[in-house]
Parts: structure tokens; C-alpha cells; sequence
């Protein structure tokens, strides 16, 4: 690889021990995709900001870069932890437990890092530049990134993220190339979606069918906004390892057919309708619960915005969910201040809802929610009731927020 005399005094350890380890993470994947040189990234979204996340030996290698002086040289983000420091007590979360999350978070503290502890960074400001390089794990957020805000970024772990944040580099390959950002297969939406949940669902169907290429949307009819957008791109890079989508005349490198696909126009390429009889049978896919009792309800994959909390406060307004049931809606701290000063939070709160700030339960130790009893889910979200299985071995039912809420009020799935 060229490096710049810069990127070279770095490797050599002349910028000190932390920026020469991240180099040699760096110039290492870079020699594994056949990277030519390095680029500059103007921010970096870290995953590895949870326990479960980091995992033991990323734990011990984040407080070692940080003890040895490491600073972020970029703007860098914390995505989720694995507690929610306002409410651990409350969803029994032992201390040691917190004060282990809490050494780890002191370390990117230490090493300047911004910590908004969230999935949807772009929500609360972070906005990179349309083409600009940006190295973002968290596969909702990126594929975000790359999609929605036209900005740069593969699909960052958390040793490529960390190293990236401690260098303001990251290896030039895959999708910070222009030859590898052009759609190579059509999905072609031939039905009218209502729910916010139907666009999770289309990006279940894309992302199973695309795994890592690109899908191009062709056919979505109404106006899209960010949350439509942000439910696609969570299900899309969970049913596969898809990091870009376009759609076409609402995504800004598709504007129109030619340049979603680029060069690909010349090929033949592979087209799959998502119609009615699709939505129904993916919907009906994700759904793995069986039996219609509800114990554990779950909103805000990614992280609730705005518009979201307007509309969950309206439905839950007047009424109670029922007791011994838990309904969580997922938000970071920012986006909670906001709903409350919109007089948003009075509503949930007085229904026994709980807005669960900075954690999620895919960020919660294995199997947590079971150990506190909990049997069946129900979730607006594919990639939840995905993770909800994975995670925490609780199957779920999957459809709209209506009967998400429906379910935590009744108890059961209708
Ligand atoms: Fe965010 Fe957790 Fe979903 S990190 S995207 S709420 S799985």
C-alpha cells in the first residue's frame, strides 16, 4: 500500500504506541482487499461502545489504547451500551455489571470520543457530507450513511472503527470506490405500503435476495422520509450483509435508473417483484412467534425519532398496559429530552410504558430478558424480532405499531 509520510510515521511509532497499533490494523485490511492507499474519514461511528459488543478481549484492547494515551483524532460516536444508565436499577441490571459498562465508556471517554451511545447518530446531528469518507459500524446506521446521506463507509468492526477513529484513516476499498456503488439487482415494489412496518418488511425481502450486493427500489410510491428510509435500511442489512441501497428519485445517487445502476445498465440483470402476495408471506416470515400471550413489547429498532414519539404518544394517550407486561421503547438521551419538552413523554409514561434510553436488547447480555421471565415479544421491527431470537432467545410476533400497542395494552397478539 502507498502510505503518506504521515500514515508511515504512524506505522513506525512515531505518533506514539496507539496510533501505530491502529495503523497496523489499518494497513493490514488494507493488504486483504487489495487497498492501494489509505483515505482521510471525517467521522467514525464505533460499535464496539457495549460490553457484548466489545466483547473481553476488545474491552481489555480499548482501555489498553486508552491508557496509553490514545486520542480520537476524528469526530467519533458511540453507538448503544449494554445498561441504560438512567434505568439499569429498574430492569435489574446488576452493579458490577454497570460499573464494568462504565470503565469501558470512561476509556473512549478518555480518548475524546462523543457519547451519544445511539444507532441513529444522523438523528440527533451527526450528518456526514454527501461523498464524504466516513468509517460507521452499526449496520442500520451505515447502510443509513451510505444510502440515505450519500456519505462513504464500509462496514466497520470494532478494531477497523477504533483504528480508524485513533488515525482519521481508513483503507480506500469496496464501497468508498465509485465502481463498487452502482446497483446490481431491481427490486420492483408493485404494492402500496402503509405501515412505517412494511418498510422493514420490504428491506427483509431486498436484503435476503440482494445478501451483499446492491439493491436498486424501483416502484415505492408517496412521499419517503427518513424513518421510512431507516426501516428499510435496518431489515435490509439484517436479512442480508447489504451496506447500500438506492431507490430511485428519492435516494441521491439514483436519481433516475441510469445512475442507480451505472455501468450494470449494460447487463442483464435479475429483477424480483415484492407485491402484495410478497409482503404478506415476509411479514407472516418474520413473525416466529407462536401463541397469541405477550409479555415483553419492544419499539425503536433503530432508535425512535420524533416523529415516532409523537405517534407512539398518541396511541398509548388514556390508556394502561397491562400489568406484569413490559413495553420498551428504545431511545438515546437527546431524542428523550426532545420528546419531553414536546410533552410526548407524560402520555407513555403514565401508561406504563418505559422509554429505555442507550441499550438495547441486543446489546444486553445473552438471554437477559429470559432470565427476568420474559417468554414472547412483539415488535414493529425486523431486525428486533431477529435479534430478539438471536440474543435473547425470545421468539417474536411482527407487525404494525398498532398492534404492538394493542399487544402491550391487551396482553396478547391479535
Ligand atoms: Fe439499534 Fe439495537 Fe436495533 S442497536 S438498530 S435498536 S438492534
Amino acid at each position: 500500500m502507498h502510505l503518506t509520510k504521515e500514515e508511515n510515521e504512524m506505522l513506525e511509532g512515531k505518533l506514539g504506541y496507539p496510533a501505530q497499533k491502529a495503523m497496523e490494523i489499518l494497513v493490514g485490511l488494507g493488504e486483504c482487499y487489495d487497498a492501494e492507499r489509505m483515505i482521510p474519514v471525517t467521522s467514525v461511528h464505533l460499535t464496539g461502545s457495549s460490553l457484548t459488543g466489545a466483547g473481553k478481549a476488545g474491552t481489555d484492547f480499548i482501555r489498553e489504547m486508552a491508557e496509553k494515551g490514545g486520542k480520537f483524532v476524528v469526530l467519533t460516536h458511540t453507538n448503544p451500551l449494554s445498561i441504560d444508565p438512567c434505568s439499569w436499577k429498574e430492569i435489574g441490571m446488576s452493579p458490577e455489571y454497570v460499573q464494568e459498562q462504565q470503565k469501558l465508556t470512561d476509556a473512549f471517554s478518555r480518548m475524546g470520543a462523543f457519547l451519544c451511545n445511539t444507532c441513529t447518530p444522523y438523528q440527533i446531528g451527526h450528518v456526514p457530507l454527501f461523498g464524504g469518507h466516513i468509517a460507521w459500524g452499526e449496520s442500520s446506521a451505515l447502510t443509513f450513511a451510505n444510502s440515505v446521506l450519500g456519505a462513504r463507509t464500509n462496514r466497520e468492526g470494532g478494531a477497523s472503527g477504533l483504528a480508524a477513529a485513533l488515525t482519521g484513516r481508513t483503507p480506500a476499498y469496496g464501497l468508498h470506490m465509485d465502481q463498487n456503488r452502482y446497483g446490481n439487482l431491481e427490486i420492483a415494489v408493485t404494492t402500496e405500503l402503509n405501515a412505517l412496518h412494511d418498510y422493514g418488511t420490504l428491506g427483509y425481502f431486498a436484503g435476503k435476495i440482494a445478501q451483499d450486493r446492491i439493491p436498486v427500489l424501483t416502484g415505492l410510491k408517496g412521499s419517503l422520509g427518513w424513518d421510512e428510509l431507516k426501516f428499510i435500511g435496518a431489515s435490509v442489512a439484517t436479512s442480508g450483509s447489504v451496506s447500500l441501497f438506492h431507490v430511485i428519485g428519492v435516494t441521491p445517487e439514483a436519481q433516475t435508473k441510469e445512475t442507480a445502476f451505472g455501468p450494470n445498465n449494460r447487463k442483464k440483470l435479475e429483477t424480483f417483484e415484492f407485491g402484495r402476495r410478497e409482503l404478506a408471506e415476509t411479514e407472516s416470515s418474520i413473525s416466529k412467534a407462536e401463541g397469541r400471550e405477550i409479555d415483553f413489547v419492544v419499539t425503536g429498532c433503530p432508535f425512535v425519532s420524533i416523529r415516532e414519539f409523537k405517534k407512539i404518544s398518541g396511541l398509548l394517550a388514556g390508556k394502561r398496559i397491562k400489568s406484569g407486561l413490559e413495553f420498551w421503547i428504545l431511545s438515546c438521551q437527546l431524542m428523550k429530552t426532545y420528546a419531553g419538552k414536546m410533552g410526548y413523554l407524560n402520555p407513555i409514561e403514565e401508561s406504563g410504558a418505559k422509554v429505555i434510553c442507550e441499550v438495547c436488547p441486543s446489546s444486553l447480555p445473552r438471554e437477559f430478558l429470559k432470565r427476568r421471565g420474559h417468554k414472547t415479544a412483539a415488535t414493529n421491527s425486523a431486525k428486533m424480532a431477529y435479534y430478539m431470537a438471536g440474543s435473547q432467545n425470545i421468539l417474536s410476533h411482527y407487525g404494525s405499531l398498532e398492534r404492538c400497542v394493542d399487544a402491550a395494552i391487551h396482553g396478547f397478539w391479535t
